[in-house]
Protein backbone atom coordinates (compact mmCIF):
# COMPACT_ATOMS: atom_id res chain seq x y z
CA UNK A 1 0.00 0.00 0.00
CA UNK A 2 1.14 3.17 -0.72
CA UNK A 3 1.73 5.80 2.59
CA UNK A 4 -1.18 8.10 2.97
CA UNK A 5 -0.23 11.67 1.67
CA UNK A 6 2.29 10.24 -1.10
CA UNK A 7 0.08 11.59 -4.04
CA UNK A 8 0.00 15.19 -3.64
CA UNK A 9 -3.37 17.32 -4.82
CA UNK A 10 -3.21 17.94 -7.94
CA UNK A 11 -3.12 21.60 -7.22
CA UNK A 12 0.20 21.22 -5.62
CA UNK A 13 1.65 19.52 -8.99
CA UNK A 14 4.15 22.62 -11.24
CA UNK A 15 2.94 22.75 -15.11
CA UNK A 16 3.71 19.51 -17.38
CA UNK A 17 6.05 19.08 -18.65
CA UNK A 18 8.87 21.21 -16.23
CA UNK A 19 11.37 18.37 -17.01
CA UNK A 20 11.31 19.10 -21.02
CA UNK A 21 13.77 21.88 -22.37
CA UNK A 22 11.77 24.92 -23.92
CA UNK A 23 9.79 24.57 -26.98
CA UNK A 24 10.13 19.87 -26.31
CA UNK A 25 7.55 17.99 -25.53
CA UNK A 26 4.22 20.50 -24.92
CA UNK A 27 1.15 18.38 -24.33
CA UNK A 28 -2.12 20.43 -24.83
CA UNK A 29 -5.01 17.98 -22.90
CA UNK A 30 -3.81 15.30 -21.48
CA UNK A 31 -3.04 15.09 -17.67
CA UNK A 32 -0.24 12.88 -16.73
CA UNK A 33 -0.89 9.99 -13.63
CA UNK A 34 2.70 10.27 -12.28
CA UNK A 35 5.81 12.30 -13.14
CA UNK A 36 9.16 11.90 -11.90
CA UNK A 37 11.96 14.23 -12.14
CA UNK A 38 12.91 12.45 -15.85
CA UNK A 39 9.35 11.27 -16.94
CA UNK A 40 6.05 11.68 -17.18
CA UNK A 41 3.49 8.81 -17.60
CA UNK A 42 -0.48 9.12 -19.04
CA UNK A 43 -3.36 6.56 -18.23
CA UNK A 44 -4.64 6.91 -21.62
CA UNK A 45 -4.31 5.14 -25.24
CA UNK A 46 -1.14 5.44 -26.78
CA UNK A 47 -2.13 6.83 -29.71
CA UNK A 48 -3.81 9.16 -28.49
CA UNK A 49 -1.25 10.05 -25.87
CA UNK A 50 1.28 10.34 -28.92
CA UNK A 51 -0.76 12.52 -31.23
CA UNK A 52 -0.12 15.25 -28.85
CA UNK A 53 3.57 15.07 -28.80
CA UNK A 54 5.19 17.28 -31.25
CA UNK A 55 6.67 16.08 -34.57
CA UNK A 56 10.56 14.98 -34.38
CA UNK A 57 10.58 14.98 -30.32
CA UNK A 58 11.94 11.73 -29.18
CA UNK A 59 15.46 10.11 -29.93
CA UNK A 60 14.63 6.79 -29.09
CA UNK A 61 11.18 4.63 -29.34
CA UNK A 62 10.32 1.23 -27.96
CA UNK A 63 7.53 -0.44 -28.17
CA UNK A 64 6.28 -4.09 -26.29
CA UNK A 65 2.56 -4.42 -27.99
CA UNK A 66 0.19 -6.75 -27.13
CA UNK A 67 1.19 -9.87 -29.32
CA UNK A 68 -2.34 -10.76 -30.24
CA UNK A 69 -2.13 -13.91 -28.55
CA UNK A 70 -5.86 -13.92 -26.58
CA UNK A 71 -4.03 -13.07 -22.75
CA UNK A 72 -6.24 -11.14 -20.61
CA UNK A 73 -4.72 -7.74 -19.88
CA UNK A 74 -5.79 -5.83 -17.24
CA UNK A 75 -6.32 -2.99 -18.71
CA UNK A 76 -9.00 -4.93 -21.12
CA UNK A 77 -7.79 -5.11 -24.35
CA UNK A 78 -8.93 -7.04 -26.73
CA UNK A 79 -6.18 -9.39 -27.89
CA UNK A 80 -7.41 -11.87 -30.15
CA UNK A 81 -8.24 -9.24 -33.05
CA UNK A 82 -8.56 -10.77 -36.72
CA UNK A 83 -4.64 -10.72 -38.42
CA UNK A 84 -5.70 -7.58 -40.12
CA UNK A 85 -7.19 -6.03 -37.76
CA UNK A 86 -3.72 -6.09 -35.41
CA UNK A 87 -1.99 -4.91 -37.91
CA UNK A 88 -3.97 -2.07 -39.07
CA UNK A 89 -3.90 -1.37 -35.08
CA UNK A 90 0.09 -1.73 -34.75
CA UNK A 91 0.69 0.43 -38.04
CA UNK A 92 -1.26 3.10 -36.75
CA UNK A 93 0.71 3.61 -33.24
CA UNK A 94 4.14 2.56 -35.00
CA UNK A 95 3.35 5.79 -37.67
CA UNK A 96 2.91 8.04 -34.83
CA UNK A 97 6.30 7.01 -33.28
CA UNK A 98 8.03 7.63 -36.25
CA UNK A 99 6.55 10.70 -36.55
CA UNK A 100 7.95 11.96 -33.31
CA UNK A 101 11.33 10.44 -33.72
CA UNK A 102 14.14 13.32 -34.37
CA UNK A 103 16.67 12.44 -37.49
CA UNK A 104 19.16 10.07 -36.07
CA UNK A 105 16.78 8.97 -33.13
CA UNK A 106 16.25 4.52 -33.09
CA UNK A 107 13.12 2.49 -33.09
CA UNK A 108 12.97 -0.60 -31.95
CA UNK A 109 9.66 -2.79 -31.86
CA UNK A 110 9.32 -5.82 -29.94
CA UNK A 111 7.07 -8.42 -31.34
CA UNK A 112 6.83 -12.47 -31.93
CA UNK A 113 8.56 -12.93 -35.54
CA UNK A 114 5.24 -13.93 -37.30
CA UNK A 115 4.42 -10.18 -36.29
CA UNK A 116 7.38 -8.22 -37.02
CA UNK A 117 8.01 -9.71 -40.59
CA UNK A 118 5.03 -7.46 -42.00
CA UNK A 119 5.49 -4.97 -39.52
CA UNK A 120 9.19 -4.07 -40.27
CA UNK A 121 8.46 -4.49 -44.05
CA UNK A 122 5.91 -0.99 -43.17
CA UNK A 123 8.67 0.58 -40.86
CA UNK A 124 11.07 0.07 -43.88
CA UNK A 125 8.94 2.40 -46.01
CA UNK A 126 10.23 5.04 -43.64
CA UNK A 127 13.06 4.26 -41.76
CA UNK A 128 16.04 2.75 -42.41
CA UNK A 129 16.66 -0.53 -41.60
CA UNK A 130 19.47 -1.80 -38.63
CA UNK A 131 18.85 -4.96 -37.17
CA UNK A 132 16.86 -7.83 -36.74
CA UNK A 133 17.75 -8.55 -33.22
CA UNK A 134 17.24 -12.22 -32.47
CA UNK A 135 16.36 -12.73 -28.74
CA UNK A 136 16.93 -16.15 -27.56
CA UNK A 137 13.83 -16.58 -24.96
CA UNK A 138 11.41 -19.43 -25.10
CA UNK A 139 7.97 -17.90 -25.31
CA UNK A 140 5.39 -20.46 -24.99
CA UNK A 141 4.66 -24.67 -25.36
CA UNK A 142 5.86 -26.74 -28.66
CA UNK A 143 3.64 -26.81 -30.80
CA UNK A 144 2.66 -29.69 -32.60
CA UNK A 145 3.46 -29.77 -36.42
CA UNK A 146 5.79 -26.49 -36.06
CA UNK A 147 9.24 -25.88 -34.85
CA UNK A 148 9.43 -25.27 -30.89
CA UNK A 149 9.27 -21.00 -31.00
CA UNK A 150 12.05 -20.14 -29.02
CA UNK A 151 12.98 -16.30 -29.86
CA UNK A 152 11.59 -13.22 -30.25
CA UNK A 153 12.75 -10.71 -32.42
CA UNK A 154 13.54 -7.09 -31.41
CA UNK A 155 13.27 -5.00 -34.83
CA UNK A 156 16.14 -1.83 -34.74
CA UNK A 157 15.21 1.28 -37.30
CA UNK A 158 17.16 4.51 -37.18
CA UNK A 159 15.41 7.38 -38.97
CA UNK A 160 17.53 9.15 -41.95
CA UNK A 161 20.79 7.28 -42.68
CA UNK A 162 22.87 6.13 -39.59
CA UNK A 163 21.86 6.30 -35.98
CA UNK A 164 22.84 9.79 -33.91
CA UNK A 165 23.63 7.79 -30.65
CA UNK A 166 25.08 4.16 -31.08
CA UNK A 167 27.44 2.90 -27.92
CA UNK A 168 26.30 -0.74 -27.84
CA UNK A 169 27.23 -3.19 -24.45
CA UNK A 170 30.27 -4.96 -24.90
CA UNK A 171 30.03 -8.26 -23.52
CA UNK A 172 32.08 -10.85 -21.20
CA UNK A 173 33.17 -13.84 -22.83
CA UNK A 174 30.78 -16.96 -22.17
CA UNK A 175 32.73 -19.17 -19.81
CA UNK A 176 31.35 -22.40 -18.40
CA UNK A 177 28.85 -21.39 -15.38
CA UNK A 178 30.21 -24.68 -13.70
CA UNK A 179 34.20 -23.97 -13.99
CA UNK A 180 34.72 -20.81 -15.20
CA UNK A 181 36.17 -21.87 -18.15
CA UNK A 182 36.19 -20.09 -21.87
CA UNK A 183 33.58 -21.81 -24.11
CA UNK A 184 35.19 -20.73 -26.75
CA UNK A 185 38.97 -20.92 -27.52
CA UNK A 186 40.52 -17.67 -28.82
CA UNK A 187 43.57 -19.34 -29.18
CA UNK A 188 46.92 -16.97 -30.37
CA UNK A 189 44.22 -14.22 -30.10
CA UNK A 190 43.96 -13.58 -26.77
CA UNK A 191 45.84 -10.49 -26.23
CA UNK A 192 43.91 -9.03 -28.99
CA UNK A 193 40.68 -9.31 -27.41
CA UNK A 194 39.28 -6.15 -25.96
CA UNK A 195 39.55 -5.61 -22.37
CA UNK A 196 36.71 -4.09 -22.24
CA UNK A 197 34.68 -7.32 -23.88
CA UNK A 198 33.26 -8.95 -27.14
CA UNK A 199 31.53 -6.38 -29.46
CA UNK A 200 27.70 -7.55 -29.09
CA UNK A 201 25.78 -9.36 -31.88
CA UNK A 202 22.52 -9.33 -33.12
CA UNK A 203 21.79 -12.91 -31.16
CA UNK A 204 21.24 -12.23 -27.83
CA UNK A 205 21.29 -15.12 -25.57
CA UNK A 206 21.81 -13.84 -22.10
CA UNK A 207 18.67 -11.94 -21.73
CA UNK A 208 16.14 -14.03 -18.80
CA UNK A 209 13.13 -15.32 -19.99
CA UNK A 210 11.06 -14.13 -16.51
CA UNK A 211 13.21 -11.36 -14.06
CA UNK A 212 15.24 -13.15 -11.36
CA UNK A 213 12.58 -14.61 -8.85
CA UNK A 214 13.78 -11.61 -6.46
CA UNK A 215 12.63 -9.30 -8.30
CA UNK A 216 9.53 -10.73 -10.04
CA UNK A 217 6.76 -8.72 -7.70
CA UNK A 218 5.05 -7.68 -10.76
CA UNK A 219 2.07 -8.38 -13.41
CA UNK A 220 3.11 -10.71 -15.79
CA UNK A 221 4.38 -9.45 -19.52
CA UNK A 222 7.20 -7.98 -17.98
CA UNK A 223 10.64 -7.57 -19.70
CA UNK A 224 13.61 -7.92 -17.74
CA UNK A 225 15.37 -5.20 -16.93
CA UNK A 226 18.62 -5.99 -18.67
CA UNK A 227 17.36 -5.93 -22.05
CA UNK A 228 15.43 -2.58 -21.31
CA UNK A 229 19.39 -1.26 -20.09
CA UNK A 230 20.83 -2.79 -23.36
CA UNK A 231 18.19 -0.73 -25.61
CA UNK A 232 18.47 2.13 -23.74
CA UNK A 233 22.30 2.61 -23.03
CA UNK A 234 22.97 1.93 -26.64
CA UNK A 235 20.59 4.15 -28.43
CA UNK A 236 20.53 7.20 -25.70
CA UNK A 237 22.43 9.43 -23.81
CA UNK A 238 21.65 10.84 -20.38
CA UNK A 239 19.00 13.80 -21.21
CA UNK A 240 18.00 11.99 -24.16
CA UNK A 241 13.95 11.46 -24.61
CA UNK A 242 13.12 7.89 -24.58
CA UNK A 243 9.20 7.34 -25.79
CA UNK A 244 7.52 3.36 -24.77
CA UNK A 245 3.59 3.55 -25.66
CA UNK A 246 2.90 0.31 -23.46
CA UNK A 247 4.34 0.73 -20.45
CA UNK A 248 3.54 -2.58 -19.12
CA UNK A 249 4.90 -2.80 -15.53
CA UNK A 250 7.10 0.42 -16.61
CA UNK A 251 10.28 -1.77 -17.33
CA UNK A 252 11.63 0.95 -20.25
CA UNK A 253 10.94 4.06 -18.05
CA UNK A 254 12.96 2.52 -14.65
CA UNK A 255 15.80 1.73 -17.21
CA UNK A 256 15.61 5.45 -18.52
CA UNK A 257 14.93 6.67 -14.91
CA UNK A 258 18.27 5.56 -13.44
CA UNK A 259 19.98 6.21 -16.23
CA UNK A 260 19.40 9.84 -16.56
CA UNK A 261 17.32 9.93 -19.09
CA UNK A 262 13.74 11.79 -19.74
CA UNK A 263 10.82 9.75 -20.55
CA UNK A 264 7.53 9.45 -21.45
CA UNK A 265 5.05 6.59 -21.60
CA UNK A 266 1.46 5.51 -21.23
CA UNK A 267 -1.24 2.58 -20.78
CA UNK A 268 -4.49 1.97 -20.27
CA UNK A 269 -3.96 0.78 -17.05
CA UNK A 270 -0.83 2.16 -14.88
CA UNK A 271 -1.16 0.85 -10.95
CA UNK A 272 1.97 -1.57 -11.65
CA UNK A 273 3.78 1.12 -12.85
CA UNK A 274 2.93 3.76 -10.24
CA UNK A 275 3.54 1.11 -7.78
CA UNK A 276 7.06 0.41 -9.03
CA UNK A 277 8.34 3.90 -9.07
CA UNK A 278 6.52 3.83 -5.33
CA UNK A 279 9.83 1.96 -4.45
CA UNK A 280 12.75 1.92 -6.68
CA UNK A 281 15.34 0.39 -4.38
CA UNK A 282 15.23 -3.35 -5.88
CA UNK A 283 15.60 -2.00 -9.63
CA UNK A 284 18.16 0.34 -8.56
CA UNK A 285 20.11 -2.89 -6.86
CA UNK A 286 19.56 -4.83 -10.13
CA UNK A 287 20.63 -2.28 -12.34
CA UNK A 288 23.84 -2.16 -10.64
CA UNK A 289 23.97 -5.73 -10.55
CA UNK A 290 23.56 -5.62 -14.54
CA UNK A 291 25.83 -2.69 -15.32
CA UNK A 292 28.65 -4.42 -13.17
CA UNK A 293 28.57 -7.39 -15.31
CA UNK A 294 28.88 -6.13 -18.85
CA UNK A 295 31.50 -4.16 -20.29
CA UNK A 296 34.04 -6.26 -18.88
CA UNK A 297 36.35 -9.28 -20.70
CA UNK A 298 35.42 -11.71 -17.59
CA UNK A 299 32.97 -11.44 -14.73
CA UNK A 300 33.71 -11.58 -11.73
CA UNK A 301 31.45 -14.64 -10.68
CA UNK A 302 33.69 -16.45 -13.90
CA UNK A 303 36.50 -15.32 -12.51
CA UNK A 304 35.65 -16.17 -9.13
CA UNK A 305 34.50 -19.84 -10.62
CA UNK A 306 38.09 -20.42 -12.38
CA UNK A 307 40.12 -20.09 -9.25
CA UNK A 308 37.76 -22.03 -7.53
CA UNK A 309 37.81 -24.85 -9.66
CA UNK A 310 41.61 -24.21 -9.99
CA UNK A 311 41.66 -22.76 -13.39
CA UNK A 312 44.21 -20.00 -13.85
CA UNK A 313 43.15 -17.01 -16.45
CA UNK A 314 45.73 -16.70 -19.21
CA UNK A 315 47.78 -14.24 -18.85
CA UNK A 316 47.86 -13.22 -22.37
CA UNK A 317 44.59 -11.41 -21.83
CA UNK A 318 44.52 -7.51 -20.75
CA UNK A 319 42.52 -7.05 -18.38
CA UNK A 320 43.07 -3.30 -17.78
CA UNK A 321 41.45 -1.26 -17.63
CA UNK A 322 38.30 -2.77 -17.17
CA UNK A 323 35.77 -0.27 -18.13
CA UNK A 324 32.26 -0.25 -16.90
CA UNK A 325 29.54 1.84 -18.17
CA UNK A 326 29.64 5.34 -18.13
CA UNK A 327 25.84 5.60 -17.77
CA UNK A 328 25.37 6.72 -14.72
CA UNK A 329 22.70 4.89 -11.93
CA UNK A 330 21.07 7.51 -9.94
CA UNK A 331 21.34 6.64 -6.81
CA UNK A 332 18.93 9.25 -5.63
CA UNK A 333 15.15 8.68 -4.09
CA UNK A 334 12.91 9.52 -7.25
CA UNK A 335 10.25 11.73 -6.21
CA UNK A 336 7.06 11.17 -7.66
CA UNK A 337 4.77 13.30 -8.36
CA UNK A 338 0.91 11.93 -8.67
CA UNK A 339 -2.42 12.90 -9.75
CA UNK A 340 -5.47 12.18 -7.50
C1 LIG B 1 3.31 -6.53 -23.26
S1 LIG B 1 2.79 -5.28 -22.18
C2 LIG B 1 4.19 -4.23 -22.04
C3 LIG B 1 5.16 -4.70 -20.98
C4 LIG B 1 6.31 -3.76 -20.74
N1 LIG B 1 7.22 -3.71 -21.85
C5 LIG B 1 7.07 -4.14 -19.48
O1 LIG B 1 8.26 -4.52 -19.56
O2 LIG B 1 6.50 -4.11 -18.40
C6 LIG B 1 1.70 -4.38 -23.20
C7 LIG B 1 0.96 -3.28 -22.47
O3 LIG B 1 0.28 -2.49 -23.44
C8 LIG B 1 -0.87 -1.94 -22.84
N2 LIG B 1 -1.77 -1.47 -23.90
C9 LIG B 1 -2.52 -2.20 -24.76
N3 LIG B 1 -3.18 -1.42 -25.60
C10 LIG B 1 -2.85 -0.15 -25.31
C11 LIG B 1 -3.18 1.12 -25.85
N4 LIG B 1 -4.03 1.24 -26.88
N5 LIG B 1 -2.63 2.23 -25.30
C12 LIG B 1 -1.79 2.12 -24.26
N6 LIG B 1 -1.41 0.95 -23.71
C13 LIG B 1 -1.94 -0.18 -24.22
C14 LIG B 1 -1.41 -3.09 -22.02
O4 LIG B 1 -2.25 -2.61 -20.98
C15 LIG B 1 -0.10 -3.74 -21.50
O5 LIG B 1 0.19 -3.26 -20.22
Amino acid sequence: MRPAGRRPKWADLPCWPWTAPPGCLRMRTMIPILQTPLGTLFESDCTAVMRELPTSSVDLAFADPPFNLGKTYRSKIDDAKASEDYLQWCKIWLDEMIRLLRPGGSLFLWNLPKWNLPLGAHIGNKLTFRHWITVDIKYSLPISGRLYPSHYSLLYFVKGEKPNIFHPDRMPITCCRHCGGELKDYGGYKDKMNPSGVNLSDVWTDIPPVRHAKYKKRAANALDLKLMDRIVTMASDPGSVVLDPFGGSGTTYVAAELSGRRWIGSDLHCEDIVDRFDDLAGDREHLKLIRSNKNKLFTEADLARRLKSGKPLSKDYRLTPMVTCECPVDVGQTELRLKV
